[in-house]
C-alpha cells in the first residue's frame, strides 16, 4: 500500500463531509400535515391506514399489505405469522441493523448467522447452505442500503430445503433497487 488512509494521516478523498438527507418533497409534507389535520390516525375509524396498505400491495404487486407500527414490528409479526418459536433458528447476516438478529430473539428462537458476500455486502447464499439444520425454519434476508440480496439463489436453497421461509427486511429498501433489470422489486 503506498497510502495511508486519511484517518493516520494520509491524503483526505474529499474536504466536505458525507451529508445524506432523506428525500422528502413538500407533497410528502402536505399529505403527512392533511392525515394530522384528519386526526384519523387509526385503522379504526379513519381512512389513511387502508389507503396505504391498498397502494403498497398495488405498488409491490403482492396480494395482501399489512402496515404496523415500525420495522422491528414488522420483522417481529413476520416471524411469528410463520410459526418461528421456542428451539427454531433462523439464519441471517451479520451485518445490518440489530432488529434484523434481535427480533429472532425476541420470537424465541435463534439467530444463526451466515458470511456476507465481500461484494455486495449482502448475505452469501453459499454461506446459507452451510449454515442450515434440522432445526432451521427460516432465512432473514436483508437488502442492505437498497442494494437487492441473491434472491434467485436463495429462494432456490429455500424451496430444496423442504420449503424454509424467506423473510426480506427491506427497512433499509423498501422500493429501493430492481433486483437483476426489473424482475424482482425489492419489497
Ligand atoms: C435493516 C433494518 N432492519 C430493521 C430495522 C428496524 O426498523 P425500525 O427502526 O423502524 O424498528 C432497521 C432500522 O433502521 C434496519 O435498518
Amino acid at each position: 500500500m503506498s497510502e495511508l488512509p486519511a484517518i493516520e494521516g494520509g491524503k483526505p478523498t474529499r474536504s466536505s463531509p458525507l451529508r445524506f438527507r432523506p428525500w422528502i418533497t413538500d407533497e410528502d409534507i402536505n399529505l403527512v400535515a392533511e392525515v394530522l389535520r384528519s386526526g384519523q390516525l387509526s385503522a379504526i375509524g379513519g381512512r389513511w391506514n387502508t389507503l396505504l396498505e391498498q397502494e403498497l400491495s398495488k405498488y409491490l404487486g403482492t396480494k395482501h399489505a399489512v402496515t404496523v407500527s415500525n420495522g422491528t414490528t414488522a420483522l417481529h409479526v413476520a416471524l411469528k405469522a410463520v410459526g418461528v418459536g421456542p428451539g427454531d433458528e433462523v439464519i441471517t447476516t451479520p451485518f445490518t441493523f440489530a432488529a434484523s438478529a434481535t427480533t429472532i430473539l425476541h420470537a424465541n428462537a435463534i439467530p444463526i448467522f451466515a458470511d456476507i458476500d465481500r461484494e455486495t455486502l449482502n448475505i452469501d447464499p453459499a454461506s446459507i447452505e452451510g449454515a442450515i439444520t434440522d432445526r432451521t425454519k427460516a432465512i432473514i434476508v436483508v437488502h442492505l442500503a437498497g442494494y437487492p440480496a441473491e434472491m434467485d439463489e436463495i429462494m432456490k436453497i429455500a424451496n430444496e430445503r423442504g420449503g424454509l421461509y424467506v423473510i426480506e427486511d427491506t427497512a433499509q429498501a423498501l422500493g429501493g433497487a430492481i433486483y437483476r433489470g426489473g424482475g424482482w422489486l425489492v419489497r
